[in-house]
């Protein structure tokens, strides 16, 4: 550890919680003061055997002022919006929706047995793109770079981060245009490894350790499975990971604005909520 890494700020063990129609999932984080994790807003982690915790899925629904990115690792998931987009996600593909002024859809499993494994994401929106129009991008699995290194690889989602000194471009913000520069990998790792993270400085940085563990910093704190760390906003990530262990690291740059979330509305202010509500409960979310 140097002077310049990073270090952790806050840990949180991941929860069990119900969502959607009976879903069982892990909440990574969510709720209370959020902008300590500005400009992310949430991490679900779904993942059994049991079809009965995740077949009743994530029926028709709304969204406003945020965006929802869906990583999956194993399964498939349906998703359908109001936009007409029907999206087959399977392992490995990554869904990133925005919400904007509003989107009514459903996620649903469309398989009976096996493991439905996966991440959804919440960033959030700056003001001035909460009432935008609502997007849709969907990203096979064979569209996201996996750049191997010795004893370890890296799926570049999004963003332009460094690992090792090798910089990575993942295809969704790479060109800059999401106000939030959004910087997401998936790490694979084999056996013991010292991993440095470049992350822009002033962004927020979290890794959620998945499975296996790894240590950050000086003492060493151990981050085990189901654990996420958030750590300051400068510096190196420095990770040292002893033996096989999968991670993400999630970072992006503050928005700085007001929070005020209520479900599945996510306004700067309580009046904006309440404009959500009605729209929503008027049919008028997607006007
Ligand atoms: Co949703």
């Amino acid at each position: 550890m140097t002077q310049s890494d990073r270090r952790i700020e806050e840990v949180l063990v991941a929860r069990e919680a119900s969502d959607g129609d009976g879903v069982r999932l892990k909440r990574v984080f969510g709720g209370g003061d959020l902008s300590r994790f500005d400009p992310f807003l949430m991490l679900d982690e779904f993942g059994s055997n049991e079809a009965s915790d995740y077949i009743g899925g994530f029926p028709s629904h709304p969204h406003r002022g945020f965006e929802t990115v869906t990583y999956m690792l194993e399964g498939h998931m349906e998703h359908r919006d109001h936009m007409g987009n029907v999206g087959q996600l399977m392992a490995g593909d990554v869904q990133w929706m925005k919400a904007g002024s509003g989107v009514i859809h459903s996620e649903m499993p469309k398989q009976v047995e096996g493991r439905m494994r996966g991440f959804q994401l919440w960033v959030n929106l700056p003001a001035s793109e909460k009432m935008g129009p609502a997007s849709y991008t969907e990203l096979a699995a064979a569209s996201i770079p996996k750049i191997e290194f010795d004893g370890f690889w890296v799926k570049a989602i999004a963003g332009k981060l460094r690992i090792n000194g090798r910089e990575l471009v993942g295809p969704i913000g790479s060109e800059g245009v999401l106000a939030t520069e959004p910087g997401y990998l998936d790490i694979a790792v084999d056996r013991a490894q010292d991993i440095v993270v470049t992350i822009p400085s002033g962004h927020t940085a979290l890794v959620y350790a998945y499975e296996g563990a790894l240590s950050i910093g000086e003492p060493a704190y151990a981050l085990k499975a189901g654990m996420l760390a958030r750590l300051n906003r400068e510096g190196e990530l420095r990770l040292s990971v002893s033996g096989e262990t999968r991670l993400l690291v999630i970072s992006g740059k503050p928005i700085g604005e007001p929070i005020v979330q209520r479900g599945p509305f996510v306004m700067n202010t309580v009046e904006e909520i309440h404009q959500a509500i009605r729209d929503y409960t008027d049919g008028r979310l997607l006007l």
